[in-house]
This record gives structure tokens, C-alpha cells and sequence, in this order.
């Protein structure tokens, strides 16, 4: 089934006519088949008339944690009233994520995946972590990849409670059966390199042991303090480092001479800069600086964090407006970075662009220009999402 969308104000496509008016769109199954003017627009067998409205590409959301039980709004209310975010409420949800049923964790994720796509995120990573033993990883990651492809194992989020004393222990342990049984259900391999977490050594060792069974790296990386986590990850060629909101002068110089640079099989090699904003909104931090990364010329992405503890939100436009008003970015560069910046975390190039080829997963806007997903925070401007060549709800 083929579906044209016409009368666009203003298309945002990403890739080489960054920008253009009067477009229209046709999509083709799960692809787009044809990009150009309104008025050269061949037939379809449906219609969408934009009415002047903007067109994005969906959101990417690159770093989510969404398998969980539990609340922490208290420990939330206690941070907004002096109390600092240490990552210790961590294992409050890993004991909740133990005591829950599969269907318990399933409906959870369901329902804010379904928030996320109906906010626009067309694709979602999801991270396991709140399991931190091997039946409940595995089952974490068995449940995250009902909902997408972009799964990743955590198992060295913190050490356990059981593991309080032997850390080198549960290093073993994520290393030996809880990979093993969680690999299957894994495109990536994610550590938090954070003190109070895991060091450099023991991330290292986890992140090769990871790469050895296939799975691609990630990294959470400076995000309490300053620390190892961004040379290791560009050491070790990952995909992408998350947080970043601590860096050094060399930090940012590895992030921007990561990779080879060539761009062969259309995603690039660089290690990307994840940025996530909600986190440094809910924990009451200062927020990380995108102007000086991108000054750099490094690749930087945005992305929610959605978690009970650091970042409760899916909502991507939020992230948009915090990286404009907090972060030195610009509308563009923002939601550039919450689309292509997203699918270059995740090595994709399937996605995050409106190109022929590409999939048919897009926004279309409440609004005639992107700006507004910054200018009008809050406001509810995703009129429709288009997944896989569908109309959501429709
Ligand atoms: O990315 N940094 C570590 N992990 C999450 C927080 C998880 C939590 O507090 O439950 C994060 O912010
Ligand atoms: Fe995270």
C-alpha cells in the first residue's frame, strides 16, 4: 500500500536538500519511494494532506531503560528539594524489577514504548540493567527485543547487593553466564564507567567480552565526575559514549579524531556523543556543553535516558528544547541530532533521514517549521507518526 503526504510547508529531511518547501512524500510499504515537489507528485493509493505542516524524520531514541518495575518520584521529590543523585536508587529498582512477573515488565515497556511512538520516537533502544542477576538479565532482554532490534546488555550497570564486597566476582559472573545468556537477546554491550560502578579495567574487560560474542559497544561515560569512560569507549571504537556531561580537553579531542572517518558502508565509524538532558534536568545537574563538542566537529546525538531514577521522560521534543535553552545548541542542530545524530549511535543509515531507500518512519509537525519543537515547549505538536509506512492509530 503506497501512501502520498502533500502540501508539506517545510521538509527536514537530513540528508541533501536539507530543507525544501512545497514538498510532498510517497511511501511505499515500510519505505519511501519518492521525494519532490508537491506538483510533480505521481498518484497513491492514500493521502495525507499536511496542510503547510512540517516533516521530520521520527525520532531516534538511542539510549533508553525501560525494562523496570517500580517508582522513585520520592527519590525525585528529595533531589528537588537538596538532595544530590548518586545512582545508588539503582538497586531500589533492580530489587523491584526481581519481585515483578514477565507481564508485569512487558505491560511497563509496552506502555511507554507507546508514549515514545505516539511522542514521535520511531525507534528506540532499550537497555537491560535492573536485573543484575543472569535469569533476570536474560529475561530483561528477551522481553526489550518483543518491542525493537536496538537491545542492549547492562548487566554491568552497578554491582549488586550480593556482590557489595566481591565486585571482581560479578565481573566474572557478567562476563562468563549472564553474556551468555544474554547475548542472544543483545545487539550491544553497554558499562557504566562512573566511581561507585565499574572501572576502567573491569569495563574494558566486560566491553571485549561483549565484542567477542558479536555484540556492538556503548558506553555510559562522565557522567557523575570526570573519569575513563570517553577514552575507553573511542579506545575501544564504540559505537557510542553517553552522558559526556564531565569532559576534559582530551576527552572532547579523542571524540572528535574517533574513527576512521570514511564513511563506507553509509553509517560512519565515529564514536558518537549521546547526549541526554533529562538526566542533568532530574538530577538537578549542569547540563552538558554541545556548543564545544560540536565546535569540535564531533557527532553528537540526543536522547531521553528514560529511566525511574535519572530521567523519567520519553518525550524527545523535551530534549530538544532543554539542548537549545541549556545546551548551546541550535533548533537545527538539536533536532538533527535527536534524528541522524540518533541513528549514527546506533550505526544505522536506514534511519533518521528522508531519502528514497530509507524507511518510511516520519513526523509530521503541529507546526510550519522544526523550530517549533523548541520554540513551543511542551506544547503537544506531533500531529501524526508515520512507522514502517503506517499511520500511527489510524
Ligand atoms: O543513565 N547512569 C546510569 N544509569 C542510568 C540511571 C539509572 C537509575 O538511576 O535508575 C542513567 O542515568
Ligand atoms: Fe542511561
Amino acid at each position: 500500500m503506497s501512501l502520498l503526504i502533500t502540501n508539506i510547508g517545510e521538509l527536514f529531511t537530513n540528508a541533501d536538500h536539507h530543507l525544501s518547501r512545497d514538498a510532498a512524500v510517497i511511501v511505499d510499504g515500510e519505505r519511501i519511494a519518492w521525494i519532490g515537489p508537491a506538483a510533480d507528485a505521481p498518484d497513491a493509493d492514500a493521502r495525507i494532506d499536511a496542510d503547510g505542516a512540517a516533516v521530520l524524520p521520527g525520532f531516534v531514541d538511542s539510549h533508553a531503560h525501560l525494562i523496570f518495575a517500580g517508582d522513585r518520584a520520592g527519590e525525585f521529590a528529595a533531589r528537588m528539594a537538596g538532595q544530590p543523585y548518586t545512582g545508588g536508587g539503582i538497586r531500589t529498582t533492580v530489587g523491584a524489577t526481581r519481585a515483578a512477573s514477565d507481564e508485569e515488565l512487558r505491560r511497563n515497556a509496552r506502555r511507554l514504548v507507546g508514549e515514545a511512538l505516539r511522542q514521535g520516537t520511531t525507534t528506540i533502544e532499550i537497555k537491560s540493567g535492573y536485573g543484575l542477576n543472569v535469569a533476570d538479565e536474560a529475561r530483561s532482554l528477551r522481553i526489550a527485543s518483543e518491542f525493537t532490534t536496538e537491545t542492549t546488555f547492562l548487566g554491568a550497570h552497578v554491582v549488586p547487593a550480593e556482590y557489595r564486597d566481591r565486585p571482581d566476582e560479578y565481573v566474572g559472573l557478567v562476563c562468563g553466564p549472564m553474556l551468555a545468556a544474554a547475548a542472544p537477546h543483545a545487539r550491544w554491550v553497554d558499562v557504566f564507567v562512573e566511581r561507585g560502578a565499574f572501572d576502567e579495567d573491569q569495563a574494558r574487560n566486560i566491553l571485549e567480552c561483549g565484542r567477542a560474542r558479536g555484540l556492538g559497544v556503548r558506553v555510559h561515560g562522565n557522567q557523575l565526575g570526570p573519569g575513563p569512560g570517553v577514552r575507553l569507549a573511542v579506545e575501544m571504537e564504540a559505537a557510542s559514549v553517553d552522558h559526556c556531561t564531565h569532559l576534559s580537553d582530551a576527552d572532547v579531542d579523542a571524540l572528535a579524531s574517533s574513527g576512521s572517518g570514511i564513511c563506507t558502508c553509509g553509517w560512519s565509524d565515529r564514536t558518537v556523543a549521546t547526549l541526554l538532558p533529562g538526566a542533568e534536568f532530574s538530577t538537578r545537574s549542569p547540563y552538558p556543553d554541545a556548543r564545544r563538542l560540536l565546535d569540535a566537529g564531533v557527532t553528537v546525538a540526543l536522547a531521553t535516558d528514560c529511566n525511574p531514577g535519572s530521567s523519567f521522560t520519553s518525550s524527545m521534543a523535551f530534549c530538544i528544547a532543554l539542548a537549545v535553552r541549556e545546551m548551546r545548541m541550535t533548533p537545527v542542530e538539536a533536532v538533527r541530532a535527536a534524528t541522524l545524530g540518533g541513528a549514527r549511535a546506533l550505526r544505522r543509515d536506514d534511519i533518521g533521514v528522508l531519502r528514497v531507500g530509507a524507511r518510511a518512519d516520519l513526523i509530521i509537525l503541529d507546526a510550519p517549521s522544526c523550530l517549533h519543537l523548541a520554540y513551543r515547549p511542551g506544547m503537544p505538536l506531533i500531529r501524526t507518526v508515520v512507522h514502517g509506512g503506517r499511520p500511527v492509530g489510524a
